[in-house]
């Protein structure tokens, strides 16, 4: 880890949330870190954080005094509890348990940590840590979805071997990792420096020169994407097939009209991407010929001979090495199991299915995401929306972040 990764730690105030974890002993590293970066840090600690590491070992590495009781008239005298909520730059809840998430999702406030997330303003991460059942588990999950829609940050987990024995998703980010993703928090964007190639919109192919064939696509869920990752300080670039949008700002964009125009566009930048998204609706078929005039209406029927356009997404995930590859899928019907399918025989990484006739053109949507998980065949799902097309980009870049993190490791 290169300590310029760090810069943006310099002077920065962290609350270091700790609940109840094995993973706890990894927040004395996770500290002195920060502090070797020039943060300042301050310590709460749940109850059951306090059976993992003591008070005082925390206490040593911080250098300020741990807070863990939310009557205690010792420390109201000293920082109180809403002085300490106004206090942060950033509120880092490190290892953040199921319980704790749950109770956080509830807006619960029965212990000084829930009390100071539910008064702070400050931006909050999330560092979880947790068997992979419980992982894994719907509750847990919905509970991760509605934090995230509330505009927590989500740092992990990291898939592996647990304390338990188990293996798979719930391990606590390492320190350096941890500090390095708090770090990018403190960047003009949360997504500074990541390189993400988008494509969006249909394409058309030509029949003859005033005919084509083409779907409904809009443009309106690429352009979105495209426009949140810039805003979060992305370098966004955008091959985009005909749509009747305004650019966003900040996105390098690229225009094409047919599917291999498109693959073009995309095998020209992809080298220097960290992320691909295929959002764009691609024609599967082009017509085999493209007549040179007009073509007269001399006959009742008229038949067209098609041929395959090339699988753009899955031309990229075919190249090694390759960018996070993340597609999506508009289906009318099976919308999951579909989806699944895409996922694993286009080899990507994460993929979006939604339903195709309500999210055309629309404004808004729903949709699964889907990826795999750390066992044989098994594969993870969240649902997304319904919601305006911008707060689910929001959404969906959350989850793109993380698994860019979780691939980084
Ligand atoms: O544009 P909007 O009006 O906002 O609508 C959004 C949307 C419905 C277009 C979007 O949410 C969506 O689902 N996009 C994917 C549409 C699609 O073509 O899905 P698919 O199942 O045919 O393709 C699966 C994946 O392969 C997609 O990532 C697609 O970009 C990619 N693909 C498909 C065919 C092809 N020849 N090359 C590809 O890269």
């Amino acid at each position: 880890m290169s300590s310029n990764k760090l810069a943006t730690l310099a002077n920065k105030r962290i609350l270091l949330g700790m609940t109840g974890g094995i993973a706890a002993y990894k927040c004395a590293e996770l500290t002195r870190i920060l502090i070797k970066a020039g943060a300042e840090v301050r310590v709460v600690m749940t109850k059951a954080a306090m059976e993992f590491i003591t008070p005082l070992t925390m206490q040593a590495l911080s250098g300020n005094r741990v807070h863990h009781e939310l009557l205690d008239a010792d420390a109201e005298a000293g920082m109180g509890h809403i002085e300490l909520a106004r206090w942060p730059d950033l509120v880092l809840v490190a290892p953040a348990s199921a319980d704790f998430l749950a109770r956080l999702a509830g807006g619960h406030a029965g212990d000084l940590l829930t009390t100071l997330l539910l008064a702070s303003k400050a931006p909050v991460a999330l560092a979880p840590a947790m068997n992979q059942g419980m992982w894994l588990n719907a509750a847990t999950q919905n509970n991760l979805l509605t934090l995230q829609t509330r505009g927590y940050t989500l740092l992990g987990p990291d898939s592996g071997s647990q304390a338990c024995g188990d293996t798979g998703p719930g391990r606590m980010l390492e320190p350096a990792a941890l500090a390095e993703a708090c770090a990018s928090l403190f960047s003009p964007g949360w997504l500074t420096g990541l390189r993400i190639m988008i494509t969006a919109g249909p394409t058309r192919e030509a029949i003859d020169p005033v005919r084509y064939i083409s779907n409904h696509s809009s443009g309106k869920m690429g352009y979105a994407l495209a426009a949140e990752a810039a805003a979060a300080g992305a370098r966004v670039s955008l091959i985009s097939g005909p749509v009747n949008l305004t650019v966003p700002e900040g996105v390098q964009v690229v225009q094409v009209v047919t599917a291999r125009e498109m693959l073009d566009a995309c095998l020209a930048g992809i080298d220097a991407q960290d992320v691909f998204v295929g959002v764009a609706a691609v024609a599967d078929y082009r017509p085999a010929e493209v007549v040179s005039h007009k073509i007269k209406k001399t006959t009742d029927t008229l038949q067209l001979s098609l041929v395959r356009n090339p699988d753009i997404i899955g031309t990229l995930a075919a190249r090694s090495p390759r960018p996070l590859m993340v597609g999506f899928a508009a289906e009318t019907d099976n919308v999951e199991a579909y989806g699944e399918d895409k996922l694993t025989r286009k080899r990507l990484d994460l993929l979006f299915a939604n339903e195709a006739t309500t999210t055309f053109g629309s404004d808004a949507i729903c949709a699964t995401a889907l990826w795999h998980g750390t066992e044989p065949h098994q594969i993870m799902s969240n649902v997304l929306g319904p919601a305006g097309k911008s707060l689910v980009a929001r959404q969906m870049l959350s989850l793109i972040h993380t698994r860019w993190l979780a691939a980084q490791q």
